[in-house]
């Protein structure tokens, strides 16, 4: 709900809720008061209507008595009852009627329903000339019979309720008869002498409803009924309030008379004050909700501004200001919301500063992290990489987004397997810089030589947060150096010049033909065996001599255009029959008919021939020599490689069977040149020579020499 309908229901409530409070008490006041009013009536309409039958009653009972005793009517009663028998019908008519007038003057002074006279014996005599015909003489008794002594009672006659009262007529002592007076107790009475506007009056016995000035109507509790407690009761619809008062007692029988006041008047007042109290509150209301209204809108008005403020601060938009005229808090809110945008401001265009500082910072960095030519990667101290450089990317051929969280563990390996783990673990407890120096790695399926530094990373707490690595590819550099190595060894054979050779050379030839001479000399055959010894081992010098001869023979070297295949098959020629005897079978794959190359024919052939008498030569029990021909990798050239199963190269060899003199054959049977010649050999073809070996598994050879172009190669031959 909006704050400002909030405030504009706690107006309403606020002006509502005392209405209607009010509204309220005062229906109850009018309620109260017209019960207390109508009380008061109820209770004057009753003690109005006893006094009255209480007058009545002594009235008629004084008068009645006094008139009883008069002499006329003595006279009358004694004629018409004592003498009847000797009047003649019209005689006792005109007594009647004297009587009858007589009578009918005590009515008219005494405000009585019905007088009559009877005899002793209850027999109608005369009644007052306004009630009905003259009584004939031989009128019969009343059904009622008075009691035969003075006094008033209320009884039901005829079913109508009257008030009746009995005075005794006597000569000296004799009965003669009765005056009866009576009153009837019908509505009219009741409306006379009520005189209470408003109130309704009835008479009972018992619970029977017998007159009065409201329709007939039930009751079963009148009991109850005192001043204080009137009974509620509904008559037609209409509610109204009853008080019975018991007025008179026969026997079993009681009356009472009912004085009743309608709430209809009641109600009727009071839900016309409450309208009117209510039409005042709806209009206090509507007034106020108008006032509340406005003066909310110049409440709400600035706070609305403020939320739109701070809304547009949320969206980043710092340059809100508002202007709020009043002193009260909501001014004062305003002035110091001014206040904070302002300083927000500041804050912020000084964080965007340090924060492109710091951006340009990262960028500076991440660009002289990634412009080395070196791997860097950081690791945490679970060995999860957390950073890497574009290096470290080229390298696994991944993205760094794939590459950090994963566990360094996974892509790199070093050494024979456990090297990382250790190095890692040590730089994490020790703090201290550990390097490593041209250890075997492989990184993801790439295998490469490298030196590697592994710094602590430390984080503000100066605990460990990780390991720096930084990786430096030195493979090429280890190859080359290798070769290099290799190649100033054959250098320095290279060196041992043709006049050396021969300074060696001829003395030998000189040192064979003697002990040639010294054997045809001697007839010792132990001498002559020595000698023979002697001249096999002095031609093994000269052999060596020899091969040593060609190997510096560099200038004879003759380059034409070959093609490969031919050569291999032409080599392959020499020692089929050499390689059937060894139980070795030779599988040929070339995959090109034709791979030209510059060559020197008979020197190339002299290669292939090493290295496939060095195949044969580590495969003893036989087995199988594959030859391979296949463009390079890189489209130059072409590789051939000659692959055995024999037994393998052991890796603390692998450096060296390349040098000269290196042989791990019996004495006698290798020189350890071969392989040295080759490899001087390729040089000058401007070619390489690896070798690939697993122990007990075979080796590779691989010769990779520069393709030539056709035009090359038809000039060439020209
Ligand atoms: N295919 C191969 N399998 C196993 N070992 C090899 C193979 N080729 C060369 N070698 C090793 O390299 C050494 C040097 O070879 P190299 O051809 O230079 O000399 P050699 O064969 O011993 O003697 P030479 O070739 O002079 O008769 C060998 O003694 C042998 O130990
Ligand atoms: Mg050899």
């Amino acid at each position: 709900m909006k704050f400002r309908s909030k405030v504009m229901l706690l107006g309403v409530t606020i002006v509502l809720l005392p209405m209607l409070v009010s509204t309220f008490a005062a229906t109850r006041l009018v309620f109260s008061q017209n019960e207390k009013d109508a009380h008061e009536r109820i209770r004057e309409s009753t003690a109005r209507i006893i006094r009255e039958l209480q007058s009545i009653e002594a009235q008629y009972a004084e008068r009645g008595r006094k008139y009883a005793k008069t002499d006329n009517l003595v006279m009358y009663t004694n004629v018409l009852f004592r003498y009847h028998k000797y009047l003649t019908p019209e005689g006792y008519a005109t007594v009647q009627n004297s009587l009858s007038v007589d009578l009918t003057k005590l009515k008219i002074g005494l405000n009585v329903d019905n007088i009559e006279v009877r005899d002793a014996y209850n027999k109608l005599l005369a009644r007052d000339a306004s009630s009905g015909a003259a009584v004939p003489a031989d009128a019969a008794a009343s059904p009622v019979r008075a009691p035969r002594r003075d006094g008033t009672r209320y009884l039901l006659q005829g079913g109508r309720f009257i008030l009746q009262s009995t005075s005794t007529i006597q000569k000296r002592d004799r009965l003669l008869g009765y005056l009866i007076l009576t009153k009837y107790l019908d509505a009219n009475f009741l409306k006379e002498v009520s005189g209470v506007n408003g109130t309704e009056v009835a008479f009972f016995r018992n619970n029977r409803f017998l007159d009065g000035t409201i329709a007939r109507f039930p009751v079963t509790e009148m009991a109850h009924s005192d001043l204080a407690h009137p009974i509620q009761i509904k008559i037609q619809k209409t509610p109204y309030s009853f008080i019975f008062s018991p007025i008179y007692a026969e026997g079993n029988d009681q009356y009472y008379v009912a004085v009743g006041v309608s709430y209809l008047k009641t109600l009727q007042k009071i839900n016309e004050t409450a309208r009117i109290l209510i039409g005042v509150a709806v209009g206090a209301m509507l007034i106020a909700l108008v006032l509340i209204y406005f003066w909310s809108g110049r409440t709400v008005g600035p706070l609305l501004r403020l939320v739109n403020a701070v809304q547009a601060i949320g969206r980043g938009d710092l340059g809100q200001k508002i202007t709020v005229e009043s002193s009260d808090e909501i001014g004062l809110l305003a002035s110091e919301f001014n206040q904070m945008t302002t300083s927000l401001q500041e804050s912020r265009s000084q964080l965007e500063d340090a924060n492109r500082n710091l951006f340009e910072m990262k960028e500076y960095i991440s660009n002289i992290v990634d412009s080395m030519t070196m791997s860097l990667v950081v690791v945490d101290s679970g060995f999860r990489i957390t950073v890497v450089n574009l290096e470290f990317e080229k390298w696994l051929g991944e993205s760094r987004e794939r590459l950090v969280g994963r566990s360094l563990e996974d892509l790199l390996e070093l050494g024979d397997g456990a090297l990382l783990h250790k190095h890692l673990l040590r730089v994490i407890e020790t703090h201290e810089t550990q390097i490593l120096t041209k250890v075997h790695c492989k990184i993801g399926t790439r295998k490469i030589v490298a030196n590697i530094r592994f710094s602590p990373l430390e984080d503000v707490e100066q605990s460990s947060a990780g390991v720096v690595m930084i990786i430096e590819d030195i493979t090429s550099r280890v190859n080359l150096e290798e070769k290099l190595a290799i190649s100033q060894r054959l250098a320095s054979i290279g060196n041992l010049d043709a006049g050396l050779a021969h300074e060696v050379n001829n003395p030998l030839g000189i040192i064979l033909n003697y002990i040639e001479v010294c054997r045809m000399d001697t007839q010792d055959e132990k001498l002559d065996s020595y000698l023979k010894k002697i001249g096999s081992e002095t031609e093994r010098i000269a052999g060596i001599i020899q091969r040593l001869l060609e190997f510096s023979r560099q200038s004879e070297t003759r380059f034409k255009p070959v093609n490969l295949p031919e050569i291999i098959e032409e080599t392959v020629d020499l020692v089929e029959f050499k390689l059937r005897k060894e139980n070795i079978v030779l599988e040929r794959d070339y995959g090109l008919d034709e791979a030209w190359v510059m060559a020197d024919k008979s020197r190339l052939k002299q290669v292939f021939l090493n290295i496939i008498l060095n195949a044969v030569q580590s495969m003893p029990g036989g087995g199988r020599l594959a030859v391979r021909l296949a463009e390079s990798g890189d489209g130059q050239g072409f590789d051939l490689a000659f692959c055995d199963s024999g037994r393998g190269i052991p890796k603390e060899h692998l450096s060296r069977i390349f040098d000269p003199f290196f042989t791990t054959k019996e004495v006698g049977e290798g020189t350890g040149l071969g392989l040295s010649v080759s490899y001087g050999i390729i040089q000058e073809h401007f070619g390489t020579i690896d070798v690939k070996s697993t122990e007990g598994k075979g080796s590779t050879f691989t010769v990779r020499l520069k393709k030539i172009a056709s035009e090359e190669r038809s000039s060439a031959l020209s």
